[in-house]
Parts: C-alpha cells; sequence; structure tokens
C-alpha cells in the first residue's frame, strides 16, 4: 500500500423524496468515522454524497405535491445540510444525479457499454396501468414473489429472499397505484448485456478478489462474496436499462421518449458529485491538506491512478452495488470500486422503522432536544462491525453506554486527574503503559471498521487508568503535602493516557477531541502524535466539563408520541342498566353528522402478515397492506378468536388515520374493525370484518 493513499468514498445516494431517517444517519456516521480516521493518518481522502433525484416514486410524489419534479427535488436537497452539520457528519460535496455532470457521465458511460457490444433492444410486454395511463414502475406493482412466494412483493427485488427478477415475473401482480390489474402492453427496451460471458467472467473474478487492487483487503464482505456467488449459480439475467416516457431520469441518446432507469443512473451521481467538487476547485484547495491535488477529475479517477473508491451501503442494495455498479465501471474503461462495505439497518426498540409516524427516532427532534449529537454517534459506533449485522437501538442501552463508559470512564479521568495537578502542571510521568500498543490495536480496528470492538478496547485501557488513579489515591496523598511526588505523577500518567485516548475516539467523538485538544493545551491530534507523551512541565489548561450526561428526560421526550397521539383512545362505557336487552348488548351511541363520520377514514386492508404477541394472550400483531406502498402495523385484541395463520392473506377494514399508539409491545398504526357483544359474557365471540370479494386494499369505506 502506498505511503499515502488516494481514497474517494461516498456513502449510498438517498432518494430525493423524503427527510433523513436515523437509517440514513447512521450510515453517514459509519462512513464519517472512517474518513476521520483515515484522515489523521494523513491519506488523501474525497468523501463525497449527493441525492438520487430520478425515478417514477418521486415523479409521482412531486405530481401529487403539485410540483415539478426539479422543484420537488431541491425542497429536499434543501434540508440535507442541517442534519449533515447537526451530526458532524463532514462531505467534501454534496450534489444531485439531476445534475449535468451526472446526465454527460451517465450517457458517457453509456456510448461505452454500447460501443462494447453490451447493449441489446428487445421489444417487450410491461405491465401498463390502465387508469393511471402509464406504464407501471416497479415498485408500483406488487404480488407474490416467483423464488420463494413471498406475498405482496415489489416487482423488481423480493425483500425477503434478495432475488431480483421483472414485475412481470411476479404471481397475481396488481397496480399499488389505483389497485388496478395491470395490462400487458409491449414498449422496445434497452438492456444491459450482463449474462454476456465476458461481463459474468469479470463479476466472477472480481467479486471474489481477496486482495483488491493491492490493498490486501477483500473488494466485498466474506457474507457478500458467498451471496455473489449464489447470485452466479442461480444464473445472470440481462438488466432492463430504459423506461418510457413519462420518466424523470436522464434521456437515453438517440432514443427519443427513452431514459435511463433510476438505478443506471444513481451511481454514476457518486462520480458526477467527485467531478463537481473538482471542478469546483474544492480539490486543489482541500481544507484537508493532504488531500489537496492539482489533479482533475478525470486525471484522478483514470485507471492507472491508484485511487481506491470505497463505498458504504446498506444491506438492500447490494445487488446493484457489486454486480450492475463494476460491470458499468469495468466495460465503459474505468477503475471499478475497491471496497463495498455493506452494512445491516437500524431497528429502534426492535421495530424496523416505518416511514408513518409514531416510530423510528427523528434525527432532527433528537438534535431539537439539545441531546448531544456525539453521544449517538458513540452508541452508534459501539454497536457496529465489520460484518452484515443489524443494530437495535434501545433507550436504556443507550444511556447505559454513554453515561457509564463514555463519561463514567474517559471523561471522568481527565476532570478527577487535573485538580490534584497544580497550575496543570504535569510531572514526568513513572509508569510505562500500554499506551503505543492501545493505539496500533485501535488503528487496525478503525481500518476494518469494528468500531465496537476498538471501543471496547479504549474502554478497557480506561477502566485500567481509572484503577492505577483509584489505587494511588491521589486526594489522599495530597492532604499532607499538596506537591506529593507520588500524586503528581499518577494524575500526569493520567492526564496522558486521557491524551492517548481522546486521540483514540477522535473520528467518533471529532467536537469533543477538540474542546479535549484546548484542555490538553497541545496540537490537533493525529495517529501521528496520539501516542507521544505531551511531557514533563507541559501545562493543561483549566478543566471546563467536557460532556454533559443523558437525562432519561430528553429520552422520554425523544420517544414520545405528538400530542393527540398519545392520547388512547378508550372505549365509550355502555349506558347502566339494560344490558342483554339492547341490540348486541348495549345501547345505540349518541346521534352524529355525516361530518363527524368522514372524519374516520376506514379502508380496505390486506393482512399480509400476523403474528402472535409474545408475553400477550389478547393481542394479534398484524401487518396490513394499504396500497401506500408502506406496510401498516396493527395490534388488536382479537387472538381468542384467531389463529394468525388463518388471517393471512384475508382482507379487512381498517381504521387508517387513527393516530398511532405506543404500546408496551411497539407502536399501533390503525385498528381493525371487529364485531363483539356488550357483554363478553353473554356471547364472548370476536368478529373480524370481511369485505365481498374485489374489494382492493386501500379502497375507502363510506
Ligand atoms: N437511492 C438508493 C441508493 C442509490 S445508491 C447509488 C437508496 N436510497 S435510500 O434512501 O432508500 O437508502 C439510502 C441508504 O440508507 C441505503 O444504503 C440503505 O441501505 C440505507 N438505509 C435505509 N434504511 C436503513 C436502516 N433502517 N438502517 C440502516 N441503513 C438503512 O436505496
Ligand atoms: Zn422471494
Amino acid at each position: 500500500m502506498p505511503a499515502q493513499r488516494k481514497l474517494f468514498v461516498t456513502t449510498a445516494l438517498p432518494y430525493a423524496n423524503g427527510k433523513f431517517h436515523i437509517g440514513h444517519i447512521m450510515e453517514y456516521i459509519q462512513a464519517d468515522i472512517w474518513v476521520r480516521f483515515q484522515r489523521m493518518q494523513g491519506h488523501m481522502v474525497h468523501f463525497v454524497g449527493a441525492d438520487d433525484a430520478h425515478g417514477a416514486p418521486i415523479m409521482i410524489a412531486a405530481e401529487k405535491a403539485g410540483k415539478t419534479p426539479q422543484a420537488f427535488v431541491s425542497e429536499i436537497a434543501a434540508g440535507r445540510q442541517q442534519y449533515l452539520d447537526g451530526f458532524h457528519i463532514r462531505f467534501d460535496n454534496w450534489h444531485s444525479t439531476e445534475s449535468l455532470e451526472n446526465t454527460e457521465l451517465a450517457q458517457g458511460i453509456y456510448r461505452s457499454l454500447k460501443a462494447n457490444g453490451l447493449v441489446a433492444t428487445r421489444t417487450i410486454e410491461q405491465f401498463y396501468d390502465p387508469v393511471k395511463g402509464m406504464f407501471l414502475p416497479d415498485r408500483y406493482i406488487k404480488g407474490e414473489c416467483p423464488n420463494c412466494h413471498a406475498k405482496d412483493q415489489y416487482g423488481d427485488a423480493c425483500e425477503v429472499c434478495s432475488s431480483v427478477y421483472s414485475p412481470t415475473d411476479l404471481i397475481n401482480p396488481y397496480s399499488a397505484l389505483t389497485g388496478a390489474k395491470p395490462e400487458l402492453r409491449s414498449s422496445e427496451h434497452f438492456f444491459f448485456k450482463l449474462s454476456d460471458p465476458k461481463v459474468v467472467d469479470f463479476l466472477k473474478g472480481w467479486t471474489q478478489d481477496k486482495d483488491a487492487d493491492g490493498t490486501g483487503v477483500p473488494r466485498l464482505q466474506p457474507e457478500m462474496a458467498r451471496k455473489a456467488s449464489e447470485w452466479f449459480e442461480a444464473g445472470m439475467n440481462d438488466w432492463d436499462i430504459s423506461r418510457d416516457a413519462p420518466y424523470f431520469g436522464i434521456e437515453i441518446p438517440d432514443a427519443p421518449g427513452k431514459y435511463f432507469y433510476v438505478w443506471l443512473d444513481a451511481p454514476i451521481g457518486y462520480l458526477a458529485s467527485l467531478k463537481n467538487h473538482f471542478d469546483k476547485g474544492q480539490a486543489k484547495n482541500h481544507w484537508h491538506e493532504p488531500s489537496r491535488t492539482d489533479q482533475t477529475f478525470d486525471e484522478f479517477i483514470a485507471k492507472e491512478n491508484d485511487v481506491e473508491q470505497v463505498h458504504f451501503i446498506g444491506k438492500d442494495i447490494v445487488y446493484f452495488h457489486t454486480l450492475f455498479w463494476p460491470a458499468m465501471l469495468e466495460f465503459s474503461g474505468r477503475k471499478t470500486p475497491s471496497q463495498i462495505n455493506v452494512h445491516g439497518f437500524i431497528t429502534v426498540t426492535g421495530e424496523k422503522m416505518s416511514k408513518s409516524r409514531g416510530t423510528g427516532i427523528d434525527p432532527l427532534k433528537y438534535l431539537s432536544l439539545g441531546m448531544n449529537p456525539e453521544w449517538l454517534r458513540y452508541y452508534i459506533a459501539a454497536k457496529l462491525n465489520s460484518k452484515v449485522e443489524d443494530v437495535d437501538f434501545t433507550a436504556e442501552d443507550f444511556m447505559a453506554r454513554v453515561n457509564a463508559d463514555l463519561i463514567g470512564k474517559y471523561v471522568n479521568i481527565a476532570s478527577r486527574a487535573v485538580k490534584f495537578l497544580p497550575g496543570g502542571q504535569l510531572v514526568l510521568s513513572s509508569r510505562k503503559p500500554k499506551a503505543a500498543l492501545l493505539v496500533e490495536q485501535v488503528k487496525a480496528l478503525y481500518e476494518s471498521r469494528d468500531y465496537g470492538k476498538a471501543l471496547r478496547e479504549i474502554m478497557a485501557f480506561a477502566d485500567e487508568v481509572n484503577l492505577w488513579f483509584d489505587s494511588a489515591a491521589p486526594w489522599k496523598l495530597v492532604k499532607e503535602d499538596k506537591h506529593a511526588p507520588a500524586a503528581l505523577e499518577i494524575c500526569s500518567e493520567c492526564i496522558e493516557m486521557f491524551k492517548v485516548m481522546t486521540a483514540c475516539l477522535k473520528p467518533v467523538l471529532p467536537a469533543l477531541a477538540a474542546e479535549a485538544e484546548k484542555f490538553l493545551a497541545c496540537a490537533p491530534l493525529d495517529w501521528a502524535n496520539a501516542a507521544t507523551p505531551l511531557g514533563a512541565g507541559h501545562t493543561v489548561g483549566k478543566y471546563e466539563h467536557l460532556m454533559q450526561r443523558v437525562d432519561a428526560k430528553q429520552l422520554d421526550a425523544l420517544f414520545e408520541l405528538p400530542a393527540e397521539a398519545a392520547a388512547s383512545p378508550s372505549p365509550q362505557p355502555s349506558p347502566a342498566g339494560g344490558r342483554g336487552s339492547e341490540p348486541g348488548g348495549e345501547a345505540i351511541a349518541p346521534g352524529i353528522t355525516i361530518d363527524d363520520f368522514t372524519k374516520v377514514d376506514l379502508r380496505i386492508a390486506k393482512i399480509v402478515n400476523c403474528e402472535a404477541v409474545e408475553g400477550s394472550t389478547k393481542l394479534l400483531r398484524l401487518t396490513l397492506d394499504i396500497g401506500q406502498g408502506n406496510d401498516r402495523n396493527v395490534f388488536a385484541g382479537i387472538a381468542s378468536a384467531y389463529r394468525p395463520e388463518e388471517l393471512v392473506g384475508k382482507f379487512t377494514v381498517m381504521v387508517a388515520n387513527l393516530a398511532p399508539r405506543k404500546m408496551k409491545f411497539g407502536t399501533s398504526e390503525g385498528m381493525v374493525l371487529a364485531a363483539s357483544h356488550g357483554d363478553p359474557k353473554a356471547n364472548p365471540g370476536i368478529f373480524i370484518l370481511n369485505p365481498w370479494p374485489g374489494a382492493q386494499p386501500g379502497m375507502r369505506v363510506r
């Protein structure tokens, strides 16, 4: 590996149809830590992101919002910086796939692939929504997975078995836009010939490469390399890269009315953002000096320039990044990525995030509550490793790690030790601790993205340092003599070790490290000076508390639902007496107007999943599809009447606009309708409503 590595680092480009959620922030924190770690070694790093602006879903969302897609995505783009600044995520540039750079690069790459004989045209039959009047994007067709037979999978890929297919392979498809049964219509499409033997051969070698570009690191994590082999065994299909107008995307050269499918131009957005960064002169005048270069974008990204291209992505988009993307680059004569680093998903209290409000953690709310962004950086880092494993955020765990470890072990060392150093002056320290060893271990762990292990090593070291301090008991020594040498020595040693640990934590806690550097009165910490002692005679500054503890009230507020959602709907008590004589065991409720009734939004829902709730004999957890594209999680007190498996696949009616309600087992995002007798002793039955055949998920019941 060269002494100074040249790194081009990206995170996945988020769709420009929504705000950042905690999953995005987690990915950016993971990459930002790695980038900061590399910069501390003096390597050249260009770290860029961008919005993924194209595709039918964004076009449809813009239309719904009454905006042009361009206006829609620029509004989303304008909201990005506050998140990035808020969590100390320091991209060098943030751009968009809806840009001149991306248009030119995408069209250029396409032309090269075509010149290489890797583009074919074919007339295909494709689903068309006769109600909406357009060819249906893959994500707007749902049906049963042809491979594993999971129900309600999207038209492009199965979330259960990860297989990728075309929507016409789905069993019993329906339009998620209108619920209509789609019609097959024919249209000419462009294909990238991934099944071409030279492409397959290249990818087989590329995905299994254990020493990517001589870095000594495999391109893919072992579990991802295995996944790739499975895909090859299943066989490579050509990839459909065109879409018909109306579409929000980049036009295919010499093919009027045809656009690139969003996943073709999306990864090219990595290059577009880098080009924009270089063209703006930011590479030449980079704020981080070792990253400065006089090279142009084309020179920097050229095959012979030994740049390592490193992508951080989530486990749901591996196929695109380990097959389509390297093949596009290779066969357009470009350099391919050195590493694809895949992370798992973050869940909150064990639950998958849902876009409907009520679950997850809103990153902006976190910041607006005055919670320290570095608590989250530390917590996420503590949970991450180099594997593709999911991460769960729980409030108790968060508080324990931050308060007990970060503050209790590390931050406190400085405040405890400095008290007994008159004038903050260090003396020669006596011990020969393994600081240099710690630094080497931690560096190796950051390099391989084993952040959790790195932090455990640092905290174990902090435990040791605290132990020395406690057993030396300087507070006793100074009672007799304020300058007792043993007290000065142990306290100097503790400050030295605090400095080493600060350097080790700096990629994770950049703002805290900056404050600590001020206190230590030392040069900016990096890996070269991390283990060098401040030395006898060095004077540290005045100690000001470096970090507050997490307050449980902040976490309560973070998880609190909006006011109206917190109020649990309590059942109307039935009027006293008269039970049994009244129809169904209870009196008819007081009269309402039609306006009152229409406030209640009842929808046809398909029960796509149903399971028992551990710890509850009454509840079943239902996953309901109401044609929104994201499913609802609803708890219903019907466990006494139905077995979960008999409900799966059935249709029912739900209250779709009920405020989400936080329950012991999770958040309920609505209510299903069921009939029951007012007096369960008279009749304990519960009967869930079921519409006549033909009703489609999402239809309103009025
Ligand atoms: N636009 C595509 C990526 C194009 S890359 C050329 C996309 N966008 S996304 O907004 O849906 O996701 C962006 C990134 O966030 C992906 O890496 C995805 O895996 C990640 N995450 C989305 N939800 C997540 C969690 N719950 N947890 C962690 N990361 C998750 O996919
Ligand atoms: Zn499947």
